[in-house]
């Protein structure tokens, strides 16, 4: 089994170990563009030791963005901008991965009487039920996805990842809960992820054969009628048959009920609650993995002494990413590699970095050295 410090090819993608940093929304961005405070922590990222980071979500259509102050990449204006976050990263000798996504039902709305668009009309946000999307709107929310990757190439990032996961529209697609079509984009297994496949598809025909390309899928959801193991496990084969070169596994850690005005709706989370065994998506991608001939990343609570290698030990994963400790921590990468875990500044899952992006710049309760903090 590798090693945290063994190194990983993929295509042209050289890392130079088995850590990830995955995508953060940092809450730094204006208007879709990169602040210099966010120049600045992603330098700090670069320089904190993994192999690899992927860059926060950029929203690939006017109105698809999934919380305030986001990236933003559905015009060739926004290009110039993110080509300045690929620039700081690789100056640090790290190769950088955009994420793009559509948040659909899920999109952002200050005002909740807005209109979201989704795979049907289940609820799973505050606000009016969405609408459920046309057949022409879905050919050209694909071909938002294509132009989103071409943009990233131009950009200089060194690969582009679909956000297919955490219940924004793709997996809006994916998921029999919040897809309830009976045209050729619902119902089956099979039908279910077209959406995701043809997105595939499309951006393949934009960056050409030796461009990387990831995707961000659940492993496991924490709650009864969503995406089963078993069918991400068959949808992550669809896609690396489509294209797909790096499979991030994901999942949705917490769930409940909300209600606005009378409409219940589905409340999910991606990063797991505090009394959550560490491991738990892992194990879970571990089983995706085993249906697959291509690079798996895993996530969730990996941060922690010892976890990140156990990972590779068991067979769950070839790649190990960590979220909120970098949050707390940028330097924990170096740190787990060098095997001086001791002097990590631990997260303490207080959630308070995520509870700040929704209204500004992301916070930390243990490392006020962070651009939202410094900002404020
Ligand atoms: C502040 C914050 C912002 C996040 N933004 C994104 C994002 O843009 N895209 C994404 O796929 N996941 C996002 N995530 C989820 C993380 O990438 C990760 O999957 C999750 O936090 C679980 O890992 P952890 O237990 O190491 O924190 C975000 C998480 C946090 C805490």
């Amino acid at each position: 089994m590798p090693l945290l410090t063994d190194a990983l090819v993929v295509k042209k993608l050289h890392l130079k170990n088995r850590l990830v940093v995955p995508p953060i929304v940092s809450g730094l961005a204006k208007d879709g563009v990169p602040g210099q405070a966010q120049l600045a922590w992603y330098g700090r990222l670069a320089r904190g030791g993994a192999g690899l980071v992927i860059v926060e979500a950029a929203a690939v259509a006017q109105g698809a963005h999934i919380l305030p102050n986001q990236l933003a990449i559905w015009s060739d204006s926004h290009i110039a901008g993110l080509a300045r976050i690929a620039d700081v990263i690789k100056a640090a000798g790290v190769p950088a991965v955009l994420q793009i996504v559509h948040g659909g039902a899920r999109a952002w709305r200050t005002d909740p009487l807005e209109e979201r668009v989704g795979a049907s009309n289940a609820p799973i946000a505050a606000g009016r039920k969405p609408r459920p999307l046309r057949e022409d709107e879905i050919e050209e929310i694909i071909a938002a996805f294509a132009a989103a990757a071409r943009r990233t190439k131009a950009a200089g990032f060194d690969g582009v990842e679909i956000h297919g996961a955490h219940y924004y529209l793709i997996s809006q697609f994916l998921s029999p809960y919040t897809n309830r079509r009976t045209d050729r984009w619902g119902g089956s297994r099979e039908n279910r992820a077209r959406f995701a496949v043809e997105i595939v598809r499309a951006v393949r025909r934009a960056v050409e054969a030796d461009y990387p390309i990831f995707f961000r899928l659940h492993a496991l959801e924490r709650f009864e009628g969503g995406l089963s193991t078993e069918d991400a496990g068959a949808a992550a084969q669809a896609l690396a048959q489509a294209g797909v070169d790096v499979l991030d596994a994901s999942g949705i850690g917490q769930t409940s009920v909300g209600d606005w005005q009378g409409i219940s709706f589905l409340n999910t989370m991606s990063v797991l609650p505090k009394d959550a065994p560490a491991g738990e998506f892992a194990v879970a991608a571990g089983l995706i993995k085993g249906g697959l001939r291509i690079p798996v990343i895993a996530v969730g609570k990996l941060g922690e002494p010892g976890r990140a290698q156990l990972v590779l030990d068991q067979g769950q994963a070839d790649l190990v990413a960590i979220a909120r400790q970098v949050i707390a921590d940028p330097e924990s990468p170096s740190k787990i590699l060098a095997q001086r875990d001791d002097e990590i500044r631990r997260c303490r899952e207080c959630f308070a970095c995520l509870g700040a992006i929704r209204k500004g710049a992301v916070r930390c309760s243990v490392n006020r050295d962070i651009p939202g903090e410094l900002h404020a």
